[in-house]
């Protein structure tokens, strides 16, 4: 007899998608995706069946689809932007948290993930070394991060002059002095954008070469300004992986009772070395702090931590009022307080399950591992004839572009980017940075040592190689 004739369908599928996970992270796969546009379309967009197809068939389907358009950032050779590679904890986490189909809105509908989150905050809070009295909402990524710090921020600068910004909104609220890098990561002007900030209203400030911001500048931008202020800083610049003076910026801004925002994206992180931390000295002086969770974590995409040291705020900011959300005596945490969401998926298991797994010492771990590869990628590629490295390397990157050996620089950094991934060996990115294209090197994927580095700067110095001749 057939017993997979007893297992219902779904079950089916269920096993499927299990054992086909196992195997995925067990072989090596492409790097790049191999399917073309048109591949991908004719794999996808399907005319979708007037009656339902077997599950586990569906699930075939999905992989088939799926598997050729794969980016490989769960691959230690994965350079390319700044991207974490899903612990696969964190993955079985992640399952789980589909299986279980809660809906962590509010604590009542999903109590085990509003405490979840409880434990998860506390911990944070705890490795991070942020005011233990901050709240925090487990968003999708740093740009809702910073939607969501900055948005608190909104309120309580508005609110400390006289405007209530729940009741009123911005028409007729007094105008808000925001000051940014010029340099600063795009998501961060994003997000100021959804709040009713455009590009007119935000006070650029010029840069050093790391990308961050000038104190000078600044000091004389807030001297300029009356009302109220709120000041974006960096920990850990997407391309120099610098850090803002925190100590001189959170002075300024309480002797101007401004509120100061950190994208902390991947940086934050640097506060559970020893040896880094003291780049980040002054930040847990700020008010809010951005950080995601599928970066250095590697807690499965989606997962960001926007951390706001006034709840009340960040509360206000957030509140979804309803009668039928109403809380009860002795309820727990209710997630939609901290987040611009109510329906969202239970971000808290996988966070808890990654940071359990890891330990303290196993975050402590990844980091230095990521840093010390980084600075051994630099020593190999300043010994390269050819190659230039912008910029001091503190963290986990590394950006560099050829010297004046090469004429039209920017086209050959392109060509050495072709080159490197045509080998189909590693997965890096150009980008334009400061007037100029240059090839960034992020070591973040959670496997990555100095072994993957190292054979990225002999195939680097082969690439050169060829490319002079
Ligand atoms: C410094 C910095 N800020 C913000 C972001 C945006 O993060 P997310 O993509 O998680 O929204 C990134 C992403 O690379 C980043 O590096």
């Amino acid at each position: 007899m057939n017993d997979r004739i007893d297992i219902p369908p779904y079950l089916a599928a269920l096993n499927r998608a299990a054992s086909y996970g196992q195997e995925f992270r067990q072989r090596s796969h492409p790097l790049h995706p191999q399917a073309t546009v048109p591949e991908l379309r004719r794999a996808f967009c399907v005319d979708l069946p007037e009656q339902g197809l077997s599950p586990e068939q569906v699930i075939d389907d999905l992989i088939a689809a799926a598997e050729p358009g794969l980016v490989g950032n769960t691959d230690p050779n994965f350079f390319a932007w700044v991207m974490g590679g899903s612990d696969p904890v964190g993955v079985a986490a992640d399952w789980l948290t589909s299986v279980w189909g809660q809906n962590a809105g509010i604590f009542q509908t999903a109590p085990a993930a509003a405490i979840a989150e409880e434990a998860v905050s506390g911990w944070l809070l705890d490795l991070l070394d942020l005011p233990r009295e901050s709240s925090v909402g487990f968003v999708t990524g740093a740009t809702m991060a910073a939607f969501v710090g900055l948005a608190a921020a909104r309120s309580e600068v508005l609110s400390r002059a006289g405007h209530d910004f729940e009741e009123q909104g911005l028409q007729g609220a007094p105008k808000i002095h925001i000051f940014i890098s010029e340099d600063a990561h795009a998501t961060n002007f994003a997000a100021l954008r959804f709040l009713g900030f455009g590009s007119a209203n935000i006070i650029k400030l010029p840069c050093d070469e790391a990308g961050l911001l000038s104190v000078d500048a600044l000091s004389r931008a807030i001297d300029a300004t009356a009302g109220p202020k709120i000041i974006v800083t960096q920990a850990g610049h997407i391309n120099s992986g610098g850090f803002e003076d925190f100590p001189a910026i959170t002075t300024l801004a309480k002797a101007h009772n401004a509120w100061v925002h950190v994208d902390g994206a991947f940086g934050l992180w640097a506060r559970v070395l020893p040896e880094k931390s003291g780049l980040t000295d002054g930040l847990e002086q700020a008010d809010s702090w951005s950080v995601d969770g599928h970066k250095w974590l590697q807690v499965p995409y989606d997962s960001g931590f926007a951390i706001v040291k006034d709840s009340q705020a960040h509360r206000r900011a957030m509140d979804i009022s309803a009668s039928y959300l109403n809380q009860s005596p002795g309820d727990g945490r209710n997630p939609t307080e901290f987040n611009p969401e109510l329906s969202r998926r239970a971000r808290g298991f996988a966070a808890w399950a990654v940071l359990r797994a890891a330990g303290r010492s196993g975050i402590r771990e990844i980091v230095e591992r990521h840093c010390l590869a980084a600075s051994y990628l630099t020593e190999q590629l300043e010994n390269l004839p050819g190659i230039r490295v912008l910029n001091k390397v503190h963290l986990n990157q590394v950006v560099v572009t050829l010297d004046e050996t090469f004429d039209d620089r920017n086209s050959m950094v392109v060509r050495l980017a072709d080159q490197i991934n045509l080998s189909k060996r590693f997965f890096v990115r150009p980008a334009e940075w400061r007037g100029q294209t240059v090839l960034r090197f992020s070591i973040i994927s959670h496997q990555t040592d100095l072994n993957h580095v190292e054979r990225l700067a002999e195939f680097v110095g082969k690439v050169l190689e060829e490319l002079k001749r």
